[in-house]
């Protein structure tokens, strides 16, 4: 696959899943830059990549929480990036949310933290009249359930800003890719029994963003079925859907 872009910041690059993009994009002779809380662990992936591959790897503290520091962050990275994918998010503990404070930072992480530094990228992207932009969000955002709504609700915001981004941007050669996974084999679901059929793996799902970035899509469900299966969830009727324990 030839690539669109020549450096790609990874924002949350010690997820799962971000690891994979890194992995794939770095094979494929784009430089990088992999931002995230624990720079113990960056410093390690930018090891293995950097013994790998040709490519050239940066390393970046970034929280997603810390909203002050993000202009600056942007601002004293060594090189520019023209791609970058927003991975960082947590699951929380919905239950404990319903009782305390903590679901503040469910939503901070998911969404506040995202729009912010989103924010400045595309201003920057804007001005070049050139870029990717893409970002994890969830199909726990197509529909609000008991068992996840503090999450969910995160990610259905973080996707309207998305499809919002991608209308602003659209003139201006910087489009915007929304990736919504169903389950994947990750350490955010660690312990979670989840269906073998509708579990992705990370490799497969890094794949599906890369490929989706360069032809620049606009919105990927992943695994495919999940489309179909939230297209089901979102036409019961709210009537019936209240009573369900989903
Ligand atoms: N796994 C799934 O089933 C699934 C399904 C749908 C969507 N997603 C989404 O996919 C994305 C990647 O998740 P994953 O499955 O790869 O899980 P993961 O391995 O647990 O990765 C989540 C990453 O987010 C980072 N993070 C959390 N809070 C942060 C903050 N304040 N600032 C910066 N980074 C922060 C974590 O950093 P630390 O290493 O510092 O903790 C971690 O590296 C997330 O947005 C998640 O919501 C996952």
């Amino acid at each position: 696959m030839k690539y669109q872009f020549k450096h790609l910041l990874i924002l949350g690059a010690n997820s799962d899943i971000a690891e994979q993009v890194a992995y794939q994009a770095a094979k494929e002779k784009v430089s990088l830059t992999l931002c995230g809380r624990n720079l113990e662990k960056l410093k390690a992936l930018q090891s293995d990549i950097e013994a790998r591959y040709e490519s050239k790897v940066y390393i970046n503290q970034f929280d997603a929480n810390k909203i002050e520091d993000h202009p600056a962050f942007y601002e004293n990275l060594t090189e520019k990036p023209d791609a970058v994918l927003c991975a960082f998010g947590i699951l929380g503990d919905q239950e404990k949310a319903q009782k305390d404070t903590s679901w503040q930072n469910i939503i901070q992480t998911n969404f506040t933290g995202a729009v912010s530094i989103l924010n400045i990228i595309a201003n920057d992207f804007e001005e070049k009249q050139y870029g990717f932009i893409a970002a994890i969000s969830s199909v726990a955002g197509d529909r609000g359930r008991q068992s996840n709504y503090f999450y969910g609700s995160a990610k259905a915001a973080l996707t309207t800003y998305l499809s919002g981004l991608r209308n602003r941007l659209y003139p201006h050669n910087v489009s915007v890719l929304t990736v919504k996974p169903g389950f994947v084999k990750t350490k955010m679901i660690d312990g979670l029994e989840t269906p073998g059929l509708l579990t992705a793996d990370p490799v497969k799902l890094a794949q599906a963003i890369i490929k989706g970035m360069n032809k620049r899509k606009n919105v990927i469900y992943f695994k495919p079925q999940w489309l179909l299966i939230m297209k089901i969830i979102k036409s019961i009727p709210e009537n019936i859907f209240k009573k369900l324990k989903l």
